[in-house]
């Protein structure tokens, strides 16, 4: 009866996407990032490298995320809670991970120590030459879904970065002590830049930077019952053909007196959005981008969204140098907030900084992601650098950089989160995700 309803009121539009749904995105600007401060609120904790404790000693793990029940809240399956990392073995350089990263999984009956399972993906199953983050979800009969970047082409001798999103389904098998996955199902790619809403490798020229359309985050809207996914993308177009907007700078006060340096253009991240089309979460449907970051920053990753009395916040991570020229802003966790998920969006704390590396320490933490009671996770990143720029030392330095290389789960933070407002409460033990 409720899918009958809805089908009636529903406005008519060929792909089943409603008129809301069209909203033009909303513009990071230069001017609100010019609001930007750090402060005690938003910056987090000095990361004290000789008190950390990795829960595994045989490999590097980033991109870190839990099982999740489809409204957001962390999964327990039969005892257990179940996390996903990006990981390579202990020998592989830390600047090249992202080139043969693979997904694994760690399992815990207290939520605190974890116990390694290995790889999530039986040898030779998952799509691309590797695989990048995703997010994971329980369905109600007990199903693992995985969304994931698929990331180059399966076998290839050459490294490229196409990106793709792919999912695969699994049995969750428990014991006493042990978790494990089977009776995978083929694993499928769903999603793929359109070049009409977000950029695909052949429009990004040489200049640019970056192209990414990876990072699914799966999403069911509490008021609608509507599910998606939300991933980072670019904007669409190449760069000669991405036209120069008011609205990506600012108010018209603002313009008056800024100075928008060459080579911002380049820069136009976006945070995208799917809506799925079937139950088996299958099948997506590209909808414009929720929010974009023309000639503001080029790399908006690992977006989450989650819902908090009547306000959706969105998340965003991304790093110092992905901000255009003549901005200047930390490493850090972004975010926005709106009364509904697509349009209205303001930055929280005016500029969207929510957490920042401390400036002793820039590059300690990446890649947080705001669990629904307000724990932030991260991991280690760069530690100790001594206001080095740690992507020039980049990979001429290997001792640097396996000396200097967390690659484990960062203590977790906790924030509180009042309307447009953020701030840091106290910091919480490494792998702490309550
Ligand atoms: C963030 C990130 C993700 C990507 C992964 C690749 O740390 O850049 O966007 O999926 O790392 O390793």
């Amino acid at each position: 009866a409720v899918i009958g309803l809805s089908a009636v009121f529903a406005p008519i539009v060929s792909s089943g996407v409603s008129a809301k749904e069209t909203i033009d995105p909303y513009h990071w600007t230069r001017e609100d990032v010019s609001h930007l401060s750090m402060n005690t609120q938003n910056t987090a904790p000095t990361i004290q490298k000789d008190e950390l404790i990795e829960i595994t000693s045989d490999s590097y793990i980033w991109d870190t995320w839990p099982l999740q029940e489809k409204n957001g809240h962390p999964a327990v399956v039969n005892g257990f809670k179940i996390i996903f990392a990006l990981s390579v073995p202990k020998d592989v350089l830390p600047g090249k991970r992202h080139d043969t990263a693979e997904i694994h999984y760690f399992f815990s009956k207290d939520g605190k120590s974890w116990q390694s399972g290995g790889p999530v993906f039986k040898d030779g199953e998952a799509l691309g030459s590797r695989q990048w983050a995703g997010s994971s979800i329980v369905h109600k009969d007990g199903k693992l879904q995985i969304f994931y970047t698929a990331t180059g082409k399966k076998g290839e001798t050459q490294l490229s970065y196409d990106q793709r999103i792919a999912t695969a389904t699994a049995t969750i098998k428990t014991t006493n002590t042990n978790v494990s996955f089977e009776d995978w199902s083929t694993h499928e790619i769903i999603l793929e830049a359109d070049g009409e809403h977000y950029q695909t490798s052949e429009q990004t020229g040489p200049q640019e930077s970056s192209y990414a359309f990876r990072d699914p985050y799966f999403f069911q809207d509490p008021k609608t019952g509507e599910e998606y996914l939300l991933f980072e993308g670019n904007s669409a177009g190449t760069l000669e053909k991405r036209p120069y907007k008011h609205e990506y700078i600012g108010s018209s006060k603002f313009r008056q007196n800024h100075v928008i340096p060459d080579g911002s253009k380049e820069f136009n991240g976006s945070v995208g959005i799917a809506k799925a089309t079937n139950q088996g979460l299958s099948t997506f449907t590209l909808l414009p981008p929720l929010l974009e970051a023309n000639y503001v920053n080029d790399e908006l990753e690992r977006p989450s969204v989650m819902v908090k009395g009547n306000n959706y916040y969105l998340f965003v991570k991304t790093h110092s140098e992905k901000f255009a020229p003549g901005l200047q802003a930390p490493e850090g966790l972004y975010g926005f907030t709106s009364d509904s998920l697509f349009g209205g969006y303001q930055p929280l704390n005016e500029s969207g900084l929510v957490i920042a590396n401390p400036s002793d320490n820039p590059y300690q933490g990446y890649s947080w992601m705001v669990m629904s009671n307000g724990t932030v996770i991260s991991f280690v990143n760069y530690v100790d650098v001594d206001g080095k720029d740690i992507y020039e030392i980049g990979e001429q330095s290997p001792e640097y950089q396996f000396d200097h290389f967390g690659g484990m789960l960062a203590p977790s933070l906790k924030i509180s989160i009042t309307r447009n407002e953020t701030k840091i409460l106290h910091e919480k033990k490494q792998g702490v995700f309550k």
